[in-house]
């Protein structure tokens, strides 16, 4: 089979399995794929390779594929979660990661399986603080949504108590420090403080315009 019709079938598997995933956890609509455009942007930020970004944007969508595998009551849950509850939360970057294993790359796999990793060691599944590039891009875009977007245990916050929360000096989510701040530069004009908070169903971003016209 040719390339171009192997990456044509590969892509209409990875939609099949969004949909399914949409379908068991509605609040990932559109997270999935924000969080793949907002990745690339950082991603043409730092100047990386086509290759590197078709990854991010694959990952993008693909990186919550494990939620599947996770009790629907536990991921609906609106209030707090308790140690079991989370423990079962914490299971979903290693179920991805088996669900992808026949399909993806080693790059697109690293990301599913390390995105809740964090740098100071205090992340899951493995408590590892030393993890690639493209899993250090992606975590940050995938925080940036959660945070502004509704959940079912709490309200979307505003862009601008957001920058200060991730922006903390106690670099509260373990992010790597230089992302962060190259991160939180694009996004004081992706997202001003006074734009009103997006919805579920908000624009679809376009990686080349808010990359300010920056290429890989
Ligand atoms: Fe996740």
């Amino acid at each position: 089979m040719k390339y171009a019709e192997e990456t044509i079938q590969l892509k209409a598997i990875f939609t099949s399995l969004i949909e399914a995933l949409e379908l068991a956890d509605p609040y990932t609509r559109g997270h999935s794929e924000r969080v793949g455009t907002l990745s690339v942007s950082l991603g043409l930020e730092l100047g990386l390779s086509t290759r590197e970004l078709d990854i991010l944007q694959d990952a993008g969508t693909l990186h919550d594929i494990g939620k599947i595998g996770v009790d629907s009551r536990i991921l609906h849950k609106p209030g707090p979660l308790t140690e079991d509850e989370f423990a079962e939360i914490r299971k979903h970057p290693v179920y991805g990661y088996n669900i992808l294993k026949p399909l993806c790359q080693q790059e697109l796999l690293d990301i599913t399986l390390m995105h809740h990793e964090r740098m100071d060691g205090k992340g899951y599944p493995n408590g590892i603080t030393d993890y690639p590039l493209l899993v250090r891009v992606l975590q940050i875009a995938d925080v940036w949504d959660a945070l502004s977007s509704n959940r079912p245990y709490r309200k979307a916050m505003p862009y601008g108590r957001i920058r200060r929360m991730m922006d903390s000096s106690e670099n509260a989510f373990g992010f790597d420090p230089d992302l962060l701040d190259r991160f939180l530069a694009l996004t004081t004009y992706i997202f001003p403080d006074d734009e009103p908070l997006h919805d579920n169903e908000r624009r679809r971003l376009s990686p080349v315009l808010v990359g300010g016209g920056r290429t890989a």
